[in-house]
């Protein structure tokens, strides 16, 4: 089998890359489960957009604010700008964002941006609606329950992958091979992600040397319901509070102006720690509060999270529900240029949250993620479109794996792995808790252990080594000594 582009992953910045891709190219995207178990289709808020050019300036200065001017620059000025063109493609196209009665687009406000520039649709299920749209659009083939193992590298070139289709060994080629396979949620006891979501690509990388860039940079999202046995914790989106949410304490304090003049509405990291500190701190719970809002409107602009916590015995609005911050986005990723070239390996490219262009410095603005997915998906295929095509002969990849999937005591170190990268990884660390965490990795992948969990082990190890690198707190890397 060999195409001339196969995308890993099919979220948005896997589908919309597919898009562009002309019909007669051929194309496979592939997914490891299910094509809505990714991130997109929990996304709740919405998708950033500049209004005009004349908020480009603006949505600049907030997305650099927010991560702390450690962004570069040029990727942040592309982000701002190209979205005036994909987000006019995309509803072109026929994607129906929310509109009011006379059929003018809804924007909505989230923490740290200075204006309402955000589009959303269902009301709070914009992820779900886009990446159901995205998924009618795309023309080319969509390969489900396709775990890839295994980068096909050499001589500084990518010819493909290996994989596990429905449980069989197979060998994909491809003169052209985007990542688009997501964040590292799994590797944390507390995340909103996807159970696909688990590191495997990024650990590769670091098996074979390819750069990731910012791995300290792991960004909580603050309010999130994590009292649910199930791996995927329930995400509250933040446009609840860009509507005017409050975050109270169990005695009714509205505690983050202790910690930010701008209380609900400071960044995500801010607010995450404000909540982390308060909490562990005073002993006390904390809530997002909806009781201001009127009970039609709410139930109207958050229908998806009403009738999800309906169904675990919370009325909303008039319940406040006990929140936490829990993993929710991988700021850092695989390294790669404002065109998601990998450096040093011809055709490999990665695009969306795998990626790190340096867009989001060292915390994300809120909903600028879908928006990174659509922009440098498209730019990515830019690039691979303007190439010359050259025919290379393709070397012999007939190396043995074993225990790809899982092995002996997997689910238990799996388990402890999460366990240590919240407690030592997550919202607040210490020089202490990352030599623990260092060290128990180590322990773990000298163990007979099969190949995922080794792929996870790597990116783990990698997060954790860049958080020993930086001496002082940023962004969301916050350093208690
Ligand atoms: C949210 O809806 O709060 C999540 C949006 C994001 O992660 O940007």
């Amino acid at each position: 089998m060999k195409y001339d582009v196969l995308i890993i992953g099919a979220g948005i910045a896997g589908l919309y890359s597919a898009m562009n891709i002309p019909k007669e190219k051929s194309v496979l995207v592939v997914c490891k489960d299910i094509p809505w178990e990714c991130n997109t289709f929990y996304a709740q808020g919405g998708m950033v957009t500049a209004l005009d050019e004349n908020d480009i300036d603006l949505h600049v200065k907030d997305t650099m604010e927010a991560g702390a001017y450690h962004n570069n620059r040029d990727s942040v000025e592309i982000l701002s700008r190209t979205s005036l063109e994909t987000t006019k493609d995309i509803i072109e196209r026929g994607m129906k964002f929310d509109v009011d009665e006379d059929g003018e687009i809804l924007y909505t406000k989230e923490a740290a941006h200075s204006t309402k520039r955000i589009v959303h649709a269902g009301g709070d299920a914009t992820g779900r609606y886009m990446h159901y749209f995205m998924m009618l659009e795309n023309s080319h083939k969509l390969q489900r329950n396709t775990l890839v193992y295994d980068l096909l590298i050499e001589d500084g070139r990518c010819f493909g992958v290996k994989a596990l289709v429905n449980y069989k060994h197979q060998t994909i080629y491809a003169d052209d091979v985007i990542i688009a396979s997501g964040g590292v949620g799994s590797l944390y006891e507390y995340n909103t992600n996807s159970r696909t979501v688990s590191a495997d690509i990024h650990g590769i990388c670091v098996e074979k040397g390819i750069e990731l860039a910012d791995m300290e940079m792991m960004q909580f999202h603050p309010t999130v319901f994590v009292k649910t046995p199930f791996a995927r914790k329930l995400l509250l989106t933040e446009a609840l509070r860009g509507e005017g949410a409050w975050v109270v304490d169990e005695d009714g304090k509205r505690f983050l102006f202790d910690y930010d003049e701008r209380g609900e509405l400071a960044s995500r990291d801010i607010v995450s720690r404000a909540i982390f500190k308060h909490n562990r701190d005073t002993g006390k719970e904390v809530y997002l509060d909806f009781s201001m809002f009127e009970e039609k409107w709410f139930h109207e602009r958050f229908p998806n999270i009403t009738r999800t916590f309906d169904a675990i015995g919370y009325s909303f609005p008039k319940d406040r529900v006990p929140i936490s911050p829990a993993f929710h986005y991988a700021v850092g990723g695989i390294k790669c240029d404002t065109h998601g070239c990998v450096e040093g390996i011809d055709g490999l490219y990665v695009i969306g949250e795998a990626s790190s262009t340096g867009v989001h410095g060292a915390n994300r603005l809120a909903s600028n993620s879908l928006l990174e997915g659509v922009v440098f998906g498209k730019r990515a295929v830019e690039h691979i479109l303007a190439k010359e095509k050259v025919e290379i002969k393709i070397p012999n990849f007939d190396k043995e794996y074993r225990n790809i999937v899982h092995h002996g005591n997997d689910i238990i170190y799996k388990k402890r792995l999460r366990k240590i990268m919240w407690e030592e990884m997550g919202v607040i660390r210490t020089k202490e808790g990352l030599l623990n965490a260092k060290n128990a990795i180590y322990d773990m992948k000298n163990r007979d252990i099969g190949r995922l969990l080794e792929l996870r082990l790597n990116t783990a190890s990698a997060i954790v080594e860049s958080a020993l690198k930086r001496k002082d707190s940023l962004g969301t890397h916050y350093i208690e000594n």
